[in-house]
């Protein structure tokens, strides 16, 4: 296996992390305006959301002819719930710019069988791909997950349904009313999905994200830290 030492930029505080990342996604667009983009949600993005949309309203960016997938999304999980990363994507991003609907691909959390919309969103990411520049954050404390890639994950992995670990189910638990409503798996854009993408950056705030970092820069490569992988 190839090994790449990642570029490491450390900056000040929260919202130099969200211009720097903010201006990734904005060079590849005007670069390639039908890029192909994968997007993380989760707390760490939430900030580039607003600067993206910001420059959208002020008419310094389109995103017509962008194609946005989504790293991952849980299963079951209506659209509507405001859990769900359907629900996060629009409220937060596609509906405050002009990608148009049919330009954003997120796995389905109402299908019935997660394996056949793990398969077929596969096949989707095969079709458009791969992803010109793909946007992650990383799991907190000892997960080191990207998406939902838990501590196990192949270096091959496609997307797939996985069960939450359990660092994973009490970290989200908070963004459910209550602990049934919260799914015990997602669908997710597999470790090999993302190592297609053609640019990566990973972005990470605060200190339960210290672990991980660590691990993942100084530690050896392998499925007991899967964001190690991208090295
Ligand atoms: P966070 O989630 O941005 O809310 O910390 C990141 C993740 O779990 O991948």
């Amino acid at each position: 296996m190839k090994e790449y030492s990642p570029k490491i930029k450390i900056l000040d505080d929260d919202l130099s992390v969200d211009k720097y990342a903010t201006s990734f996604v904005i060079n590849q667009v005007r670069l390639q305006p039908s890029s192909v983009i994968t997007l993380p949600t989760g707390s760490t993005p939430l900030g580039m959301y607003t600067l993206l949309s910001d420059e959208y309203s002020n008419k310094r960016i389109s995103f017509k002819l962008v194609t946005f997938f989504n790293l991952d999304e849980y299963w079951p999980i209506k659209k509507s719930s405001p859990s769900s990363y359907y629900h996060y994507m629009n409220n937060h991003f596609f509906n405050k710019v002009d990608s148009p609907y049919e330009n954003r691909f997120i796995p389905n959390g109402e299908a019935d069988d997660p394996n056949i919309e793990s398969k077929k969103y596969n096949n989707l990411l095969e079709k458009y791909g791969p992803s010109d520049l793909t946007i992650l954050g990383i799991g907190p404390g000892k997960t080191a997950h990207i998406g939902f890639n838990e501590v196990g994950s192949d270096y091959n992995s496609k997307t797939r349904y996985v069960l939450l670990s359990k660092e994973t189910h009490d970290t989200n638990l908070k963004f459910f009313d209550k602990e049934g409503d919260m799914p015990i798996g997602a669908i997710t854009q597999g470790i090999s999905n993302i190592l297609n993408s053609k640019k990566i950056i990973l972005i990470a705030k605060g200190v339960s994200k210290a672990w991980g970092i660590n691990r993942v820069i100084n530690g050896n490569i392998g499925p007991d830290a899967p964001a190690s992988f991208l090295r």
